[in-house]
């Protein structure tokens, strides 16, 4: 998969689907050259036009002719001060304080399979043959500041992984300013981009536009991926549809402060980066040191946006998420958040539980509220023992009643946080994250534990090991509800100080890492206030997350399908809830509520304290036609039929089961209009050359038909806020 040409000075890595090629200029610089639809017999690799523009566009030191900078070349890893006027990849400032870097080839090494990352998440490889790793090793020759790029390709997908270690070669301390993941040059900038923009409960709003000269800037400051961006950045053609035409992914497997950045320059050529945000961040290398950057998941497709998000939902399901419960059906669970908030006891919760059992519900998750003195958001993070007023004989017997019932049981957690009103607080108050003296900002009453600190994350493990060996908890939701503010580690010297933010991403993941290793029955949704942290980096530890805490139908159709185009459903925690929503205020069909929660991992968020006949009946239903389907819903291919992005009346997607024997296809009305156009949804996905039966029907339709012409919704969507599920099976 990975080859070298020695002659020609340049690797190919290689499979049926694409070809990523990089090169060494005059032996020395590493140059890219081509990343995109697979090309059998790669040969121009030198064929990068020789122009003098020496007067602006220096020429390295002691070359032979004025015709090669870097400033215009196409590179890999980019440094800064000799001669690159363009973002760098990295930034170094050594003892002597100069900041220029010079990187050189030095060797290379390539190798089957893919090595771990050193404390971070990654995708893996279970069989060495399922992928090849290339890694390059550069130096530069005054300062020694060693660089390795690793580049892994997947030998059935279109994915290539980066990522970057640097080492301190030299014999003094240096400080990296900025240590990117990856760095990408392509030779024009005929692109529009793609990115997520959101906020609190209104997470990733797709968002694509032109490509503009000069420098864009995706990124978070928070200390968390945030609700506010995602760590991704996409590249299609104008002409790319959800079908058809050439798309790029880059996708950073971290939950912190991230960067993704493009810069398009003087010569209209596109430099798009990613990895660890600048801002913030300084690291501290002694000699022989080095600094392991996360890993950086590069994705192509030439059949548009959907080919994109397969490419993300394989990788994902099979490569990233761990565990036990990757290839199994996940549970249907009924949470208590918005039936009680955080009214609640073992009596309520206990009728709450036998509600849930008749409908069909698998599994009932215990939300915020029932530690501590924890009777509102003011109180008790970080004491991780049972609220004796609440359950004054503890929670082990409901939890007990709950799995005589044959139910599951999931309880809540937010472990990275402190309470000032807490016990923990008042034992620690320097345990959180903080800078110097400065005032520390409210968020929901508390702060974060500064898990950089081992003795802050070894409290934290031994309170959740204590109380998970002595109750029998199945399923975990992980929340977190503030960003950081005052960055700062009490203990840590002056000069890491800048360290604080990556050093807490590491502890978290040394600490999820213990957690799910001792634990691996228990399924773990992650959740920060919503998809605050919706991120590969936490799937690699838990296989769900919590997508918004907006539960309205309408808004969950716009934030499902925008996360759709990196995770796949299975990854999608999904709740039906209550109308008028507690969000929004608004009313939508309890179809839409259904088919919308469908779409994800389906749930319930009702109130379940009380019944309403009509209502239940219809949950009922719901869940045994989600347990007919789930198989398909949970591990089918998903396709994004009718995007709500680009039609502000309906959307539709559809499952498609792997050997194409049957499919479910849903659509939904967002606005309705009088007298509105004849709508017609264009299927995908289906085998051409079989016929389907839809619904009950007599008749069967060739898949061919359906695909390429299409069926009318029939009778039309004509009100606001409902849906319609079709379901497919292939004839024999
Ligand atoms: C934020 C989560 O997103 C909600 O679902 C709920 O768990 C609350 N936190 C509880 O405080």
């Amino acid at each position: 998969m990975i080859t070298w040409n020695a002659e020609k000075q340049f690797f190919h890595l290689q499979n049926q689907q694409v070809s990523y090629v990089l090169g060494l200029a005059h032996q020395r610089y590493l140059v890219h050259c081509y990343w995109g639809k697979r090309i059998a017999s790669f040969s121009q690799a030198d064929d990068y036009p020789k122009l003098d523009r020496s007067s602006f566009s220096p020429t390295p030191a002691g070359w032979p002719d004025r015709t090669f900078s870097l400033d215009t070349v196409l590179q890999e890893y980019p440094g800064h001060g000799a001669g690159d006027y363009r973002e760098p990849a990295f930034e170094v400032r050594y003892a002597d304080g100069s900041q220029v870097s010079n990187l050189h080839y030095v060797s290379h090494q390539i190798v089957v399979g893919k090595p771990a990352l050193d404390g971070l998440p990654a995708t893996w490889v279970s069989v060495g043959d399922e992928a090849e790793t290339l890694t390059v090793t550069l130096q530069d020759p005054v300062t020694q500041l060693q660089v390795e790029l690793s580049y892994t390709l997947f030998r059935d997908l279109p994915v290539v992984t980066r990522n970057t270690r640097l080492t301190n070669g030299g014999t003094t301390p240096l400080r990296l300013l900025r240590a990117l993941s990856c760095a990408l040059d392509f030779p024009d900038s005929d692109f529009e981009q793609i990115q997520f923009p959101g906020a609190w409960a209104r997470e990733r709003q797709q968002h694509r536009q032109p490509l503009n000269p000069g420098i864009t800037v995706l990124d978070s400051k928070r200390g968390a991926s945030s609700t506010h961006q995602q760590p991704f950045i996409g590249l299609v053609r104008p002409e790319t549809t959800e079908m058809q035409g050439e798309a790029w992914g880059l996708h950073l497997v971290y939950s912190g402060n991230f960067t993704a950045r493009t810069e398009v320059d003087a010569f209209q050529q596109t430099r798009v980066l990613l990895g660890i945000n600048p801002h913030g961040f300084g690291w501290q290398l002694e000699p022989d040191a080095h600094f392991q950057t996360p890993e950086a998941v590069l994705a192509w497709s030439d059949s548009g946006l959907n080919g994109l998000s397969h490419a993300f939902h394989h990788l994902y399901r099979d490569h990233l998420v761990r565990g036990e419960h990757r290839h199994k059906t996940r549970p249907i669970l009924a949470n208590n958040w918005e039936s009680t908030y955080f009214d609640f006891d073992a009596e309520k919760l206990l009728r709450f539980a036998h509600n849930a059992k008749a409908l069909g519900v698998e599994l009932l998750m215990l939300d915020d509220g029932w530690f501590g003195e924890r009777n509102d958001d003011t109180s008790s993070l970080g004491d991780w023992f049972v609220n004796r007023q609440k359950f004054p004989h503890g929670l082990r017997p409901l939890i007990d009643q709950v799995h005589a019932l044959e139910m599951k049981f999931g309880l809540w957690f937010e472990p990275e946080m402190i309470s000032r009103r807490s016990e923990l607080f008042a034992l620690h108050p320097d345990w959180v994250i903080r800078a110097g003296q400065q005032p520390l900002s409210e968020g929901r009453n508390q702060y974060i534990l500064d898990l950089g600190r081992p003795e802050v994350r070894d409290n934290i493990l031994q309170q959740l090991s204590h109380f998970l060996d002595e109750h029998p908890v199945d399923y975990i939701k992980w929340d977190m509800n503030r960003n950081m503010t005052e960055v700062g580690s009490f203990p840590v010297p002056a000069a890491q100080q800048q360290e604080t933010a990556h050093r807490y991403l590491l502890g978290l993941y040394a600490l999820l890492e213990a957690l799910t290793q001792r634990f691996p029955h228990i399924l773990f949704e992650c959740c920060a206030g919503g998809g605050g942290r919706f991120d590969p980096g936490m799937l690699y530890y838990m296989p769900q997350a919590w997508v918004s805490d907006n539960t309205d139908a309408a808004s969950r159709v716009h934030i499902q399908y925008s996360t759709s185009l990196m995770y796949p459903p299975i990854m999608q925690c999904a709740h039906v809830s209550e109308v008028p929503n507690h969000q929004m205020g608004r009313s939508t069909s309890m179809a839409m509520r259904g088919t919308v929660a469908m779409s994800g991992n389906y749930g319930l968020m009702l109130d379940l304290m009380h019944s309403d006949s009509e209502r239940d009946e219809a949950v009922r239903q719901q869940i045994a036609c989600y347990k007919q389907h789930r198989q398909l819903l949970q591990f089918g291919t998903f396709w994004r039929l009718v995007s709500p992005w680009e039609n502000s009346e309906i959307a539709a997607w559809m499952f498609v089961a792997p050997d194409q024997s049957e499919a479910l296809l849903m659509a939904f009305s967002l606005v309705s209009v009088a007298s509105a156009p004849l709508r017609k949804l264009r299927l995908a996905g289906l085998s051409p050359d079989a016929r389907y039966r839809l619904d009950d029907g007599l008749q069967s339709v060739g898949g061919d038909e359906l695909m390429y012409r299409g069926l009318f919704i029939d009778p039309p969507l004509s009100r606001d806020y409902i849906s319609r599920i079709w379901h497919l099976t292939r004839q024999p």
